[in-house]
């Protein structure tokens, strides 16, 4: 059998001694670890050039750009895992991550339904580093991806992590939980994320089929439109339904809340 991949796209400028560079290390070995391979792919060097806006994507599919991004999206998309990881640059992701992902607009509307494992990663020198892995926790899912966790540490300069051992260890657990969800196929539960993502961008999707006709196309024929539990491809259990056995639980709770009371008192 193939050997899984894991796929880490690194915003930091800093190529091989960067902090960035240095964490994906420590997953890439735990990774390894437990027969998951890792390719880290830099984004400094490749050419990829700025979205202009022009919005054509949302219409055909595809950028007109042919650049070094199209050969990029397609290993991540052919990936059993994502990574996306960038040090903090005045407090959000570097120039060279932010404008990988405003390239990435062709696959923002179109949830996919790989619903495939992935980690965020983020470094700083003391200040927002939680909030980026956050914000690239919630980029995950242009990839088709869902967070396993994210992983944070702070360091100023190369290899100063504070709390190295903590951050070896942190880097460890998530490695493990990263191939465990691969191995298994693991789906982690429903957010309140996706349902406001499948809302809003359901919505805006329909009523703006005019200019983001491929993204309508694509909504329909995944059947995104029937409703939440489709989307999420999990299903909520039934209800309390009837009158009977919710007053029969009614009575159950404040019969045992009064014997606990008593009890206490
Ligand atoms: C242009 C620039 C902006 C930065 N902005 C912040 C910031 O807003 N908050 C912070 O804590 N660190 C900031 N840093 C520090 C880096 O996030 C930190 O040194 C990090 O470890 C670098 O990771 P790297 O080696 O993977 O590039 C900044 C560094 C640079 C060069």
């Amino acid at each position: 059998m193939a050997r899984k991949k894991v796929v880490a796209i690194n915003g930091s400028p800093h190529v091989g001694i960067g902090n960035t560079d240095q964490m994906i290390q420590m997953l890439a070995a735990g990774l390894e670890a437990r027969g998951v391979d890792l390719e880290q792919i830099h984004l400094a060097g490749k050419n990829i050039g700025y979205c202009i806006g022009c919005a054509l994507c949302l219409d055909k599919g595809k950028c007109w750009q042919n650049d070094d991004y199209n050969p990029i999206i397609e290993k991540i998309l052919a990936a059993d895992g994502v990574i996306l990881a960038s040090p903090v640059y005045v407090m959000q992701v570097t120039g060279q991550m932010k404008t990988f992902l405003d390239r990435s607009l062709p696959y923002g509307h179109k949830p996919r339904d790989s619903w495939k494992p992935g980690l965020t990663l983020s470094v700083s020198a003391g200040m927002a580093e939680t909030e980026v892995a956050d914000y690239l926790s919630r980029c995950l899912r242009i990839f088709g991806a869902f967070p396993v966790g994210a992983f944070t540490a702070i360091a100023v300069t190369p290899g100063a992590f504070m709390g190295k051992d903590a951050v070896t260890q942190r880097a460890d657990d998530l490695a493990r939980d990263l191939a465990q969800a691969i191995e298994r196929g693991q789906r982690y539960p429903a957010t309140d994320r996706d349902l406001f993502f499948w809302q809003f961008m359901g919505r805006l999707v329909r009523e703006s089929r005019e200019v983001m006709n491929d993204d309508f196309e694509h909504w329909n024929k995944l059947g995104l439109y029937e409703g939440f539990e489709s989307y999420v491809k999990q299903s909520a259990a039934p209800p309390l339904a009837d009158a009977k056995t919710r007053r029969q639980w009614m009575s159950a709770v404040i019969a045992e809340h009064k014997r606990a009371t008593v009890k206490g008192g």
